[in-house]
């Protein structure tokens, strides 16, 4: 079994000691180890120009990305194919994950697997689990998104999270050494890694705190008020996640539990079904926009041609 680690905190931090301490239980388990730190690389931030779509539309035999030979990314892409299993941490800024860990993540749509495997890119997705750690300085509270966020960047890659963790408290360099709680928790989520890559896929099951988060698909702890999908699927409350949808119910013991409603699973990410679904409303809205052409070019042109003063010029581009 091959692990990998993937860190973007400060080299020698508290994440990356966390992400440690989850490889070394992996490989005393007997998987091999690696990892890296996004800091140690060039990976320049996608520019949206869908090249790596387009690329797969026209039947490209190969991921695209107009960055492919100019910067680290497509490198660690390649490797990560190649993982039983991948292990994220990433420090919490602004209580969302660091934004290095985020433009790396945004880079992931050439390697979106369910579409490479229907174009037939990859004969099948890579059977990949994923464990997630988030760092920072205070509470839940103040690393709201964290977890969330990682989590948002598995669906791309098919990442199976079977676990995750959120390290609270530590904002000093080194100070997660004087949790030892959180170090072991670290390394029960490296041994859940390897116990569900040994498990055959479809028996997995979620590895971490069984009352973590509200979510009962995916454990993350935020629920939004649903509004109408494009399709005119409407829930009463989502999971800003995975997309789950159902309801607040008060229980018994008083208690409010996120029930999902009867079609609650079918815009849930995980499912690459769900992600075609997607796909269609991406193709529904080139679509629309091919099919009114003639009147937005002219649009496109003005709206370019108007000059705004520039506020100020880069003084390193
Ligand atoms: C720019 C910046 C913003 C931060 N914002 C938050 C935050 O919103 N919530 C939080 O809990 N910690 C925050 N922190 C604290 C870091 O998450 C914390 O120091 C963490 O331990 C860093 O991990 P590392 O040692 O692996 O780099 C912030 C730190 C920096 C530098």
């Amino acid at each position: 079994m091959k692990v990998m680690g993937i860190a973007s905190g400060r080299k020698g931090g508290n994440s990356e000691a966390l992400l440690k301490e989850a490889l070394l239980a992996c490989q005393e388990k007997g998987a091999e180890v690696s990892m890296i730190n996004l800091h140690d690389f060039n990976i320049l931030h996608c520019n949206g120009c869908e090249g790596c779509m387009i690329n797969i539309m026209k039947g490209g035999k190969d991921p695209f990305c107009v960055y492919k030979e100019k910067d680290d990314y497509f490198m660690i892409a390649e490797k990560m194919m190649e993982m039983d299993a991948i292990i994220i941490t990433a420090p919490t800024y602004d209580l969302m994950p660091a934004s290095i860990y985020l433009a790396f993540a945004h880079r992931g749509l050439p390697f979106e697997v369910s579409l490479l495997e229907k174009q037939g890119i990859i004969d099948e997705a890579p059977d990949r689990v994923c464990g997630l750690i988030s760092m920072g300085g205070s509470t839940r509270s103040w690393q709201s998104m964290a977890l969330e966020g990682l989590a948002a960047t598995t669906f791309m890659g098919s990442l199976e999270v079977v676990d995750m963790m959120l390290a609270t408290g530590n904002s000093a360099y080194g100070q997660v050494f004087l949790k030892p709680e959180q170090i072991a928790r670290a390394r029960k989520l490296g041994e859940n890694i390897f116990e569900a890559r040994s498990t055959p896929k479809g028996q997995r099951k979620w590895m971490g705190e069984e009352d973590m988060g509200l979510c009962p698909v995916c454990h993350a702890n935020a629920i939004a008020k649903g509004e109408v999908h494009w399709d005119g699927v409407h829930f009463p409350l989502e999971c800003i996640v995975c997309g789950a949808g159902g309801d607040l119910v008060q229980g018994d013991d008083g208690k409010y539990k996120f029930v999902l409603a009867e079609n609650g699973m079918s815009r849930v990410r995980v499912d690459p079904r769900c992600r075609d679904l997607h796909l269609d409303e991406i193709k529904e809205n080139h679509k629309t926009t091919g099919m009114n052409r003639e009147k937005i070019q002219p649009l496109i042109q003005k709206y370019k041609a108007i000059e705004i003063p520039k506020t100020l010029e880069s003084k390193h581009k």
